[in-house]
């Protein structure tokens, strides 16, 4: 439940009043045409809720077993969608497509970190996930084992979590760039079997390793519950490799047979877990099911994305997160669609890698975050060469938003300089938690206001409402809840049922309504919604998802720490920064010494959680702002991390003095 010391009260919302209307073209030929077909599915549900859901579901996956019951909320908030049927989510997105004129239509077409593409037809992905999905049962790997991914973006990737779901295995992917402490901490927590990886990982020219960090996880300790770590051999460079323990996952599907039995799994069966942070404890290990998620990837890519047969989507998230799980490995695959995995970084080798390979592959669907056109705007000011002008991008028909809120600016440059003014929009605003899209204008429907998600999809019943779970009037900012249960919700936290209705279903709000953690705000004429960013403890930094307390647990574990806390502050590209206000049990130390200990400090995180999770900037005082019952005012550090002045009331202070200290860097 949002605490009392958020910043719900320090964003305002946008003022934004310019339209933009979706082409007479575009409407025309989308899938939802025009406001009135998006009123009519949003009535549709209102009048039958399961129908509604129940009918999509019939219409858009393949069930081995139909279901009969729709929404089962006997045991509420663990609510349960089409749970009586079967299904599997490697069937849906492959087996379906050799049967329906799909078989050689390229799935995927991998741009590798150096320029190279190579592609898999449905078919010939198809071969590769069997073989894969063999080899991991000759390992005795089996329905409702844990899976871990480790692996940076390719082809085998895809197919390693396709294998797991074809098998019934339920996948948890751990970001590439996370530590080996981070992945140790899932690996136990998961009680996985086995580890997926790759020698080394391609960014950027350089190789960096990846199966070296897995070695050092497992090295951590009480890891015995994994018995494989199958390895991808992506740049050939020196691992070590432990008998019995590692394989080669070229020699583990060499001998497998092409044809692989799906395991038909229940509708709620867990078809993975992904571990995101939250604002206190360990990073939660959210459970998606396999029949409700897959819905909503399917539903999405063709309400959203409006997905056609001859569309080249390309998503440029990794797979480490749910948007690469949703719009890469499921979403895309699902509705038989042709979509780009990109291994390398928007930079390299410059930075219009991006719009070189919209041209080159003649992507028409284009979804990324809004701190890479932020910073690609940047490198475009710098080095006009690589601005989109100078690339053909006349595919693109279609451009997405995803992870943290869209800045009115990078919107508009987004839509001329990308989009040529002729592409719409769509500013998705989601949750790893919601398994896809909630908030986001319809392409062919819903007239864009430059950072606004505009309206709910249909069957969402998004609301804003104020800390007792009261409506709030449009125009009044409040907490984003969404007041039904509907399919690709998170089931549960693995492991913690009890943190999982804490979080997310708390009784201050009645226990009812899904509270998402962002504050939120409903225009009065338009009824848009703008997210105004989260009330709790979480941070964005640029779209990847942090818990303050996990970056002041990390910091306090290094021996030189007394005390830290860390806020947020805005920053023009990566949309937020970390600044971290560190007690160290010396002498505050100030000039080079601050410098030196500032840089061992950020290394010290980076070793601890990952290079994401850097602060940016660390600022040393003798202690930090506390009431006098020892709370730290975070409200007041988030004023001095932004360089304001502070004009809030601090009588409950006990020190005011240290806030001058804090005031700048040491
Ligand atoms: C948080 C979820 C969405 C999948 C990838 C990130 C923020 C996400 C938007 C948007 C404003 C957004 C929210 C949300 N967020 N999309 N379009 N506009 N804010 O998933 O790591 O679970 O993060 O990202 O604060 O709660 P995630």
């Amino acid at each position: 439940m949002a605490a009392t010391d958020t910043n719900l009260q320090e964003n305002q919302g946008s003022h934004e009043s310019r339209v933009f209307a979706p082409s007479a073209e575009f409407v025309a030929k989308a899938t939802i045409s025009g406001m009135p077909a998006y009123e009519k599915l949003c009535a549709e549900a209102a009048a039958d809720y399961e129908g509604f859901w129940a009918r999509l579901a019939r219409e858009n996956l393949d069930w081995q077993k139909p279901f009969t019951t729709t929404l089962d909320e006997s045991d509420a908030p663990f609510y349960k969608w089409f749970a009586d049927g079967q299904l599997n989510a490697s069937y849906n997105c492959l087996d379906r497509n050799l049967t329906n004129g799909n078989a050689d239509k390229t799935a995927i077409i991998f741009e590798a970190d150096d320029g190279q593409s190579t592609r898999a037809t449905y078919r010939e992905l198809h071969e590769r996930v069997c073989k894969f999905a063999n080899g991991l049962r000759s390992r005795g790997i089996q329905k409702g084992d844990r899976v871990i991914i480790y692996m940076s973006m390719s082809i085998e990737a895809v197919a390693a979590m396709q294998a797991c779901a074809r098998i019934g295995a339920t996948h948890s992917v751990v970001f590439g760039g996370f530590s080996a402490k981070s992945l140790h901490e899932r690996i136990i927590d998961a009680g996985a079997v086995a580890v997926i990886t790759a020698d080394e990982q391609r960014r950027g020219g350089k190789s960096l390793p990846l199966k070296a960090i897995v070695d050092e996880a497992l090295a951590l300790g009480g890891c015995e519950t994994i018995r494989n770590v199958i390895v991808y051999q992506r740049t050939g460079g020196n691992i070590d490799f432990t008998e019995g323990l590692d394989v080669w996952l070229h020699e583990l599907v060499a001998k497998q047979p092409a044809e692989c039995e799906p395991e038909w799994v229940g509708a709620e069966h867990p078809l993975f877990i992904l571990y995101t942070s939250g604002s206190t404890g360990t990073p939660k290990g959210v459970q998606h099911s396999t029949g409700g998620y897959l819905l909503w990837c399917a539903l999405t890519m063709k309400w959203t994305f409006d997905i056609k047969p001859d569309d080249v989507f390309w998503c440029t998230a990794d797979i480490g997160w749910v948007t690469g799980h949703s719009y890469i490995t499921y979403g895309p695959l699902l509705v038989g669609g042709t979509e780009i995995v990109f291994e390398g970084i928007p930079t390299f080798p410059n930075a219009g890698r991006f719009w070189d390979t919209i041209a080159k592959h003649k992507v028409s669907i284009f979804y990324t975050a809004p701190t890479a056109i932020r910073s690609l705007i940047k490198a475009a000011d710098v080095d006009p060469s690589v601005h989109p002008k100078n690339y053909d991008l006349s595919s693109l028909r279609l451009l997405g938003s995803v992870g943290e809120p869209i800045n009115p600016e990078a919107w508009m440059w987004y839509y001329n300089n990308v989009g040529g003014g002729r592409c719409p929009v769509v500013d998705t605003f989601w949750q790893t938690e919601t398994g896809g899209h909630m908030i986001t204008p319809l392409p062919g429907a819903t007239p864009m206001v430059p950072g606004s998600c505009t309206l709910p999809l249909p069957g969402i019943m998004a609301a804003i409402v104020d800390e007792a779970g009261a409506d709030v009037a449009n125009g009044q900012g409040g907490i984003l809840v969404v007041k039904r249960p509907w399919p690709s919700m998170i089931r549960t936290i693995w492991n913690n049922p009890e943190r999982f209705k804490a979080s997310y279903f708390p009784d201050e709000l009645g226990g009812k309504y899904y509270l998402a953690g962002d504050g939120a705000i409903r225009n009065s004429d338009t009824t848009y919604f703008t997210i105004t960013g989260r009330i709790d403890d979480v941070l964005n930094v640029s779209g990847h998802r942090m818990g303050t307390m996990e970056i002041e647990s990390a910091l306090v574990a290094n021996p030189l720490v007394a005390e830290a806390a860390v806020v947020g502050r805005p920053d023009e590209t990566t949309g937020e920064s970390i600044c971290a206000f560190v007690v160290l049990k010396q002498a505050r130390p100030t000039g080079e010494e601050a410098k030196k200990l500032a840089t061992e400090l950020r290394n010290w995180v980076a070793k601890e959680i990952g290079p994401i999770a850097k602060p940016k900037e660390i600022r040393f005082g003798d202690n930090l702002p506390k009431t006098r019952s020892g709370k730290i005012m975070r409200r007041l550090l988030r004023v001095l991390a932004k360089g304001e002045t502070i004009t809030q009331d601090i009588s409950t202070l006990e020190n005011p003095a240290i806030l001058d200290q804090l005031k700048e860097a040491s």
